[in-house]
């Protein structure tokens, strides 16, 4: 690639397909890591020690910390600190998917029945209030109070996010506008201290900061509707899943539909939304309602949108390895299949 070449989305750019290939720059400090998470979490609580143990049957992707090392690279070297921010991140990461099994009541997390399912969710709100403190603990135990200062803010992101979210799909009336507000809170905020505390660890300068923190709130935002596209089945399997129209969460793909119609259609569709226990007839009615009306071709260009706002950004960087790295990691995100 020549020193002025700009990356965008149809940069002649082969789009890595899966996780390993993205992750492979910082297989080996994902691999160090491991040991600082499970030290982590060590607890004497029995019962604690058996819920971590079962959770630890499956890791998730763990994109957070390989943002994190990444990053670190873009702007210096891997180092302790980098460390630090990874742990506390997959900490609080982990901790805010424990809860939101909760508010979701879902059935499965990661392949697995969900701890709300196993242990109830009294249980629930207990680990993820351990994990959350263990994770902002982290940070005091090592004096890493930049790290711990950017972290604390996106925490309280998180959950005014999540509880905006709630009260929207309660009463039906979230906007365009508004579902921007909740993603950018409640995910983009955790993605964007990911890519800040990397730069943080590698001691970079504000200016290093302020845009890798712009770039990571840019990521946040691609990824969030990333992931709910895949409701719509906008992935290899096509077959949408919809659970979200099930628990009623309004996301871009309806919201963007909703608005194309006439308050008539839109009241009729609200109704099918707000029914409890919806039967397969009744979801297909609302998918194709959907993409009838262009929700997910929508949803996608503005996932693309934000992908490239992150692009654009990165290209004020030396073109050098370790930008190529974190350029593959973003087509990633808006390319993966789960
Ligand atoms: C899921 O995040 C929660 C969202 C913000 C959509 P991930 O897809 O990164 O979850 P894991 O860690 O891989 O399970
Ligand atoms: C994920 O939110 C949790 C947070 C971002 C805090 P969702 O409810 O949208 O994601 P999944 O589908 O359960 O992972
Ligand atoms: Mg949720
Ligand atoms: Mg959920």
């Amino acid at each position: 690639m020549s020193e002025t070449q700009t990356l965008t989305l149809s940069s002649n750019f082969e789009v890595p397909k899966t996780l390993p290939e993205v992750q492979f720059p910082v297989k080996e400090e994902l691999n160090a890591f491991q040991p600082y998470f499970r030290k982590a979490l060590k607890t004497d609580t029995f019962l604690l020690n058996q819920i971590i143990n079962y959770m630890m049957l499956s890791k998730g992707k763990q994109m957070r910390p390989s943002l994190v090392f990444l990053c670190a690279r873009l702007c210096g070297q891997i180092n302790e600190s980098s460390y630090t921010a990874a742990t506390m991140i997959e900490l609080l990461h982990t901790a805010t998917l424990v809860h939101d099994d909760v508010v979701d009541d879902a059935e499965t997390r990661r392949g697995l029945l969900s701890i709300n399912r196993v242990w109830k969710n009294k249980v629930s709100v207990l680990l993820g209030d351990f994990l959350l403190s263990k994770g902002l603990l982290v940070a005091l135990d090592r004096d890493e109070f930049e790290l711990l200062k950017v972290l604390s803010h996106a925490v309280r992101r998180m959950s005014e996010g999540e509880l905006r979210q709630l009260k929207a799909s309660k009463l039906l009336n979230i906007t365009e506008e508004k579902y921007y507000n909740i993603i950018g809170d409640k995910t983009a905020s955790l993605i964007a201290a990911c890519t800040e505390c990397g730069a943080i660890a590698a001691g970079a300068d504000l200016e290093t900061r302020t845009k890798l923190r712009e770039i990571g709130e840019n990521i946040g935002m691609a990824f969030q509707i990333r992931d709910d596209l895949f409701d719509y089945g906008d992935d290899d399997t096509g077959k949408p899943k919809g659970n979200d129209i099930q628990e009623r969460k309004i996301t871009l793909p309806m919201i963007y539909a909703l608005e194309q119609v006439s308050f008539f259609e839109r009241s009729k569709i609200k109704k099918a939304l707000k029914k409890k226990n919806k039967s397969k007839d009744e979801i297909q009615y609302l998918l194709d309602f959907v993409r009838a009306h262009k929700g997910v071709t929508y949803a996608r260009q503005k996932m693309e949108h934000y992908a490239n706002e992150a692009f654009s950004i990165l290209n004020s960087f030396p073109d050098n390895q370790e930008r190529s790295d974190l350029y593959k990691f973003l087509m990633f995100v808006i390319a993966r299949k789960k």
